[in-house]
Formats: structure tokens, C-alpha cells, sequence
């Protein structure tokens, strides 16, 4: 076997006892996800994804999907028209919550799920449907492969979306949000709802560590510029509430997703993914908390 496979695999083994907590019940079609399921991949400057587990499962991108919709709407439109529309500071809050600034109505960051919605309303498209694909067609470039979205997700989530509908409305009246709230909620629930393997969410987060240049097929996805601010901002809010706490423990710029998905970037080294459904308090898998933690000691990954 690759010794790195089976470095890998022993990680996996070690830590799949580890499992505590629930996967996310606030979305039907995700509570009745199975809960075992379990996998790793990774993949290095030269395109060779490496994986273990449950590495063919396919799941809803969820959360993972915001950093690479900011590097799409970066790429589009520059840094500063997509400053003007949300900020880059650590909110210290759960994923769902208001997290607007007080006068403004600026959302935090582009990684909670306010800061998400107004970075997806940035795509262009008509409607709905047209910018929902050119962000799956984004997501793609990032994955290298074509992604599908799962229908029954995108239902589950949008019949229970109203607090994400509340927040698109509260920017919206706050003039943060210029586009049409159901059109933009309807695009970012599918956006939520795109299927996903490991080794799809690790050639996702290569792409960002090797400058925004797809290790798998060689594309120049985005910009240089843009992978270097997109995880800047992963740094310092990825892990929502837990951001600081995982900065110091793994040292690695994360984002994670309430489907159990979650991604690290090791500059220049690798791209990593991972999948356990079970999530903590603040909604990040817990196996895959500890799975990159351990990870990230064995192999000396820390940033600083
Ligand atoms: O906006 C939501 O509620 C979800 N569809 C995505 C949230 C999410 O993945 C939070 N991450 N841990």
C-alpha cells in the first residue's frame, strides 16, 4: 500500500471510535443522513488525490461551498466591491446568527451564513435558475469535475430556510442586499445542496492551497490574489465560534459544513477533505475535527 494511504488509513482507524454527537436536525433531509459514515482525502501539488473511508459517498456541500462562492464573486468583481457588501471580521457567533453590523447591516463575514447569502446575491444571473449555474458550473471548476445538486436537500432546506430568508430581508432593507431575497435565498439554498465526494471537497481546497490553480486538471480557477484573501478569511472565521480555538490547536485555514464536510488548506502542501456527519455544538464534524487536528501534528502542517 502508498505509505501515505496507509498513514492515512491509521489515522482514519484511530479516530473512528472517537464519534460524539448528532448530524445536523435542523434540516430534515440531514437528520436522517447516515451518521457512520466516514472518510479522508488529500491531494499535493502534483494532482495525486490520496483517500480513504467512505471516499465514493456522495454529500451536500453545505457551508464548504461559501468560501469558494467568495472566490468566484472576488474574481468577478475585486476586493473592494465585494468589501462594500460584507466584511472580514471574525464574528465570534454561531453560523446562523444576525451577525449584521449595527449601522450598516454589513454581514460579518462572507463564511456565516449572512455574509454567505450577500456574497451569493453577488453572482450575476436573471434569476434563480441562471445563477444557480453559474455557481455549480464555479463549484465545478474548483472540484474539477461536473457537480449535480441533490433536489431533495435543496426541498428540505428551503422549507425550513426562513431564518436565512429573515436574514437576506434584514440586509436587503438595509440596502446590503440589492437583489430580489427570494431569487438570491432560492440560488444559495442549491448552492447549500451540492453533492459532493472527499476527494471532490480536497481537489476544492487544493485548488486554494496551490494558488488557485486546480492540481487535478491544471485550470487557473482563480486568481492568485483571490485563493490568498479567500483563505485569509477561512484563517480567521472558518470554524464559525470555534475559529480561534482551531486556529491555535490545527493551525490550518478550514471550512467546515453542517452535512459533516470539511475542508483544510495547507498552503503549497496539500488540499484536505473530510466527512463524518456527526457535529458539535458548533456545527463542525466532530471525527473531522479530529481527524485534520491529528492530521495537522503528525505532519507538521500548523501555518505558523
Ligand atoms: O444555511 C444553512 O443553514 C445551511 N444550509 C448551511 C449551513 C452550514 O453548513 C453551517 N456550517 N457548519
Amino acid at each position: 500500500m502508498d505509505p501515505i494511504v496507509s498513514l492515512l488509513s491509521s489515522l482514519l482507524e484511530n479516530v473512528r471510535p472517537l464519534d460524539a454527537g448528532e448530524p445536523a436536525q435542523y434540516i430534515p433531509e440531514l437528520a436522517s443522513a447516515d451518521p457512520e459514515r466516514f472518510a479522508m482525502a488529500a491531494v499535493g501539488p502534483r494532482g495525486v488525490v490520496r483517500s480513504v473511508g467512505e471516499d465514493n459517498v456522495e454529500f451536500t456541500i453545505q457551508s464548504v461551498s461559501k468560501p469558494f462562492v467568495l472566490a468566484l464573486a472576488l474574481a468577478m468583481h475585486g476586493r473592494d466591491h465585494v468589501l462594500a457588501r460584507v466584511g472580514v471580521e471574525p464574528s465570534g457567533e454561531p453560523f446562523n446568527a444576525i451577525s449584521l453590523e449595527p449601522n450598516t447591516g454589513r454581514p460579518a463575514n462572507p463564511l456565516v451564513n449572512a455574509g454567505a447569502i450577500a456574497t451569493t446575491g453577488l453572482i450575476p444571473g436573471s434569476d434563480r435558475h441562471e445563477r444557480t449555474a453559474t455557481i455549480v458550473a464555479g463549484l465545478s471548476r474548483f472540484a474539477g469535475r461536473a457537480l449535480t445538486v441533490d433536489e431533495a436537500v435543496y426541498e428540505s432546506e428551503s422549507e425550513t430556510g426562513d431564518r436565512n430568508r429573515a436574514l437576506a430581508h434584514l440586509m436587503r432593507s438595509y440596502g446590503v442586499l440589492h437583489e430580489n431575497v427570494d431569487e438570491v435565498v432560492e440560488s444559495y439554498f442549491r448552492q447549500c445542496s451540492v453533492l459532493v465526494t472527499v476527494r471532490d471537497i480536497a481537489v476544492m481546497a487544493g485548488t486554494l492551497a496551490f494558488a488557485g490553480r486546480n492540481p487535478l486538471t491544471g485550470e487557473q480557477v482563480v486568481p492568485e490574489s483571490v485563493a490568498r484573501d479567500v483563505v485569509s478569511i477561512m484563517t480567521s472565521c472558518g470554524m464559525y465560534d470555534f475559529s480561534g480555538e482551531w486556529l491555535m490547536r490545527v493551525g490550518l485555514p478550514s471550512k467546515s459544513g453542517v452535512a459533516g464536510g470539511l475542508v483544510s488548506v495547507a498552503p503549497s502542501q496539500f488540499g484536505v477533505g473530510v466527512f463524518s456527519p456527526r457535529l458539535d455544538s458548533h456545527g463542525n464534524s466532530v471525527r473531522g475535527s479530529i481527524l485534520v487536528e491529528r492530521l495537522s501534528r503528525e505532519f507538521g502542517m500548523h501555518v505558523f
